[in-house]
């Protein structure tokens, strides 16, 4: 890690040098953790402020039972509204109402269940629903989740005042590597202060917006729909890579607010966007529909890709769109997204994916499950309304 001096230096060179679409700062802080982007559960989407020690036990069951962990969620991120006070000795403590059995008890439960535990703090004196940050208290709370075996926590940026988000940042991060144990680490500052030039050398993670809501479009107050959140994150691919990734905000899959098609829509952009795949939604409760897409392991393997590399959007005309995203041994994920009204072709041709001309490809339908076949010039196909057509092409040897 560097120094913070070293650190604040950088950032004043980004400030002066402006950073080309194409130069993305190497990652400096490697904490050895998330080579492929995190996967797991996160409470606020669905339940805000209504977590309790039941809920986090039933859903880590569910994770199990519904084949969500051995499709590669592993995280059970309890957002805010879990801590109560602090201590004699300032040291944080669960509202012991929702979590009387206490923190060390629910990580070991969903550690018994073969899944990892995070959790949720602020920069800030207070998180964003009220309860106490760890401002001034980096090091004792870093201590503190490492002794109830915390392996993920976000952090949140509410109530930071004044705060340098690069130097407080670097802050918990230090204090995370030094307690002892591996810590995946969430930037949530929602891109104010550009995470996507420091975050690689402070954290895994950063969220790229403000929160996401489960809607295809829009925006609402501080929110923003699914594809206005694509369209922000598709500007930030030379900064994603093993390790630090893009952070576009959990997955709204499942909560009610899009159509079955639209929400396959929004995973697979999010596999195409190497983004974290944190599901935000009842997994107890979920339906047949949302656990068929969350669990499609052709898409997951794409998000998962051992490469690293974001996708990207090649080609735009009107409301169709192409996506392409290169995968570890040649091959590449396409999308094809028509975000209009009516149904419509799409077309992508393999020179699009700079490949040579007359190279036999291999296409294969990830959400039909089917090959369809070799191709030497590109493929088309009918996509729906809101819909996408996700492919895995690979070139024939
Ligand atoms: C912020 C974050 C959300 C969530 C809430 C909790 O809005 O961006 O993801 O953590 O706070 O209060």
């Amino acid at each position: 890690m560097k120094s913070i001096v070293a650190l604040v230096a950088g950032l004043t060179l980004c400030v002066t040098s402006p950073v080309l679409a194409d130069e993305a700062p190497p990652a400096l802080a490697d904490n050895g953790l998330a080579r492929t982007p995190p996967m797991g559960w996160n409470s606020w989407n669905k339940f805000a402020c209504n977590v309790d020690e039941a809920l986090i036990r039933k859903t880590a069951d569910a994770l199990v039972s519904s084949g969500m962990r051995d499709a590669g969620y592993r995280y059970v991120v309890i957002d805010d509204c879990w801590q109560g006070a602090r201590d004699a000795h300032g040291d944080i403590q669960p509202d012991a109402e929702r979590f009387p059995g206490g923190m060390k008890a629910l990580g070991d439960y969903i550690h018994s269940k073969g899944l990892k535990f995070g959790i949720y703090s602020d920069a800030g004196l207070k998180t964003c629903g009220g309860r106490p940050g760890s401002w001034g208290h980096e090091y004792q709370d870093a201590r503190q989740y490492a002794a109830w075996g915390v392996d993920y926590l976000k952090y949140d940026w509410c109530m930071a005042g004044d705060q340098h988000a690069p130097t407080s940042y670097y802050i918990m991060s230090r204090a995370l590597q030094e307690s002892g144990r591996d810590i995946v680490f969430s930037i949530c500052e929602w891109g104010n202060s550009k995470p996507w030039l420091w975050g690689p050398q402070v954290g895994n993670l950063w969220r790229t917006t403000g929160d996401i809501y489960d809607a295809w479009e829009g925006v609402k107050d501080y929110s923003l729909g699914m594809m206005n959140i694509v369209d922000k994150n598709a500007e930030l691919h030379p900064y994603a890579g093993p390790g630090h990734w893009n952070d576009p905000d959990m997955l709204e899959v499942g909560n009610g607010g899009m159509t079955t098609e639209e929400y396959r829509s929004h995973f697979s952009l999010w596999a195409m966007l190497a983004a974290p795949l944190i599901a935000g939604n009842d997994i107890a409760n979920m339906d047949a529909d949302t656990k068929a897409i969350l669990t499609n392991r052709e898409v997951i393997a794409i998000d998962q890709d051992a490469l690293g590399v974001q996708g990207r959007r090649i080609s735009k005309q009107g409301a169709l769109e192409v996506w392409s995203r290169p995968l570890d041994g040649g091959g590449r994920a396409v999308v094809l997204l028509n975000r209009g009204e009516a149904p419509a072709t799409i077309r992508v041709t393999w020179d699009q994916l700079d490949y040579p001309a007359g190279l036999k490809v291999r296409v294969r339908d990830l959400w039909a499950g089917r090959d369809l076949g070799v191709s030497r010039n590109g493929h088309e196909a009918a996509v729906a309304p809101h819909g996408v057509v996700m492919l895995m092409v690979k070139p024939q040897v």
